[in-house]
């Protein structure tokens, strides 16, 4: 029998937690930070409203509807045609943001142990940035860190749907939100947060229009709300009939954007206010951040209630990775849970290994010029996951029968459900075909400078 989510509360809250996670506090801040600030977040929030609302509506659309596994889905609604195996495109990326999300996941899992241990603020030999150094070039404390948190969410995916996914969610997503709001309200208590607030509003409109602002945006915003890996077309397969679509679908957006503002309140006062750099790059939350939690008041426990808020938010959407292909071995191959989460799991951990090896024993193999891990997510948010987008919009506006649409979409005679099926007809696809043809022609990469 088909599982289902034990409430409609649970399960926003469950996408919610798939959205919300590393991406909102470590990605979008860094990102934002060397994009211009305000002028980066004017776009990422047009990419949002136009591409993301649409995109989701259409996952949940077609999950609702295909039921079981991502790949059941699709080929539920086109039995007949090469789009049938559109599905497997997200099972397989899933796993693949997985296998080096769980090594990050993994840092900050270590960073809470030593901020409950209290020895983070032990400056290390060297400073903060040699510390961090002399951690991921280890050969072997990375990839304990990262299997502890892949364990972690073999568990709560092994527990089932509404047993494990949603329970987790029901608990941490509230305790998540009322942690970054704190964190934020302390942090604009601070003298000088004011530069903060102004660098992530104030539009800096040279950097606007730089041409890889505007694919960094739109490959930012399908990270953080997690579009194109099946993710909810999956979450979607659970819902019960009197669960809305539409609505599920904007909750999750908004409250992801809203997530990274407030998030992106806590770090860019702080940072201002203790002089640091918002453009630092990846190590923002790692070299940057430790030192201002030590100069700040009160900054040991606000530094521990941090870190275990970037912990606890990767594990909701480590959840929601692994769920996608889980399902997919689990009916296609007639398993138990247990079973496809045992295998599924320990093959995405296998895979990471690479990524987390690739600032020690690696260090010589470069993708895109970056550590394995960085340019890997650099393929993943500004070629995969555009590609997955278009493969979902092309999918939805143009595969699944134009009568049918609407209804499946849950959206006959509402209210700009017109407009949102056109943007999955025509903009979506028109803007992400353009901006990575503009990409693939040779276009400096976004990330680049
Ligand atoms: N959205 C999560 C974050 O912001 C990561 C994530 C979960 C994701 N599910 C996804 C990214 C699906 C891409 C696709 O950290």
């Amino acid at each position: 029998m088909r599982e289902q989510w034990g409430s409609g509360l649970g399960f926003v809250l469950a996408g919610i937690g798939s959205a919300v996670g590393l991406g909102n506090i470590w990605r979008f801040a860094y990102v934002a930070g060397e994009n211009g600030g305000g002028a980066f977040l004017l776009v990422y929030l047009l990419v949002v409203a136009a591409l993301g609302v649409p995109l989701v509506v259409a996952e949940l659309a077609i999950g609702k509807r295909g039921g079981a596994d991502a790949a059941t889905a699709f080929a539920s609604l086109a039995p007949r045609s090469p789009w049938r195996h559109a599905g497997w495109l997200g099972i397989a990326g899933a796993g693949l943001i997985l296998s080096y999300y769980a090594v990050i996941a993994g840092w900050a899992l270590r960073f809470v142990a030593l901020a409950l241990s209290g020895r983070l603020w032990e400056v290390p030999a060297g400073g903060f940035a040699a510390g961090f150094g002399a951690f991921i070039a280890d050969p072997l404390a990375p990839l304990l860190w990262q299997g502890a948190m892949m364990l972690a969410a073999m568990l709560v995916v092994a527990g089932g749907i509404a047993r494990g996914i949603e329970r987790v969610n029901l608990w941490l997503m509230p305790l998540l939100a009322l942690i970054v709001v704190g964190l934020a309200a302390y942090a604009l208590s601070l003298p000088g947060a004011a530069g903060g607030v102004a660098f992530l509003f104030r539009p800096d409109w040279a950097a606007v229009l730089r041409p890889g602002v505007i694919m960094d945006a739109l490959g930012q915003a399908f990270f953080s709300i997690g579009i194109g890996m099946a993710v909810y077309v999956t979450y979607g397969g659970y819902m019960r009939p009197e669960h809305p679509v539409p609505l599920s679908a904007l909750i999750i957006v908004v409250a992801d954007t809203g997530f990274a503002i407030v998030a992106g309140l806590a770090i860019f006062p702080a940072v201002f206010a203790m002089g640091g750099d918002p453009a630092a790059g990846p190590e923002l939350a790692f070299i940057t951040l430790p030192q201002i939690f030590l100069a700040m008041p009160g900054g040991r426990v606000v530094g521990s209630v941090f870190f275990l808020l970037l912990a606890a938010a990767a594990l909701t959407s480590m959840v929601s990775l692994l769920e996608v292909p889980v399902a997919a071995v689990m009916h296609r191959w007639r398993i138990q849970r247990t079973a496809a989460v045992a295998l599924t799991g320990g093959a995405i951990l296998l895979a990471g290994v690479p990524a987390a090896l690739g600032y020690g024993v690696l260090a010589g193999v470069t993708i895109l010029g970056a550590p394995i891990l960085e340019g890997v997510d650099r393929l993943v948010s500004n070629l995969l996951l555009p590609l997955a987008g278009l493969t979902v919009a092309v999918f939805f506006g143009w595969i699944v029968p134009r009568g049918e649409a609407p209804a499946l979409a849950e959206l006959e005679g509402r209210p700009g459900g017109a407009a949102l099926l056109w943007m999955l007809r025509y903009l979506a696809p028109l803007l992400i075909a353009g901006l990575m043809l503009r990409l693939l022609l040779g276009a400096p990469l976004p990330g680049d400078g």
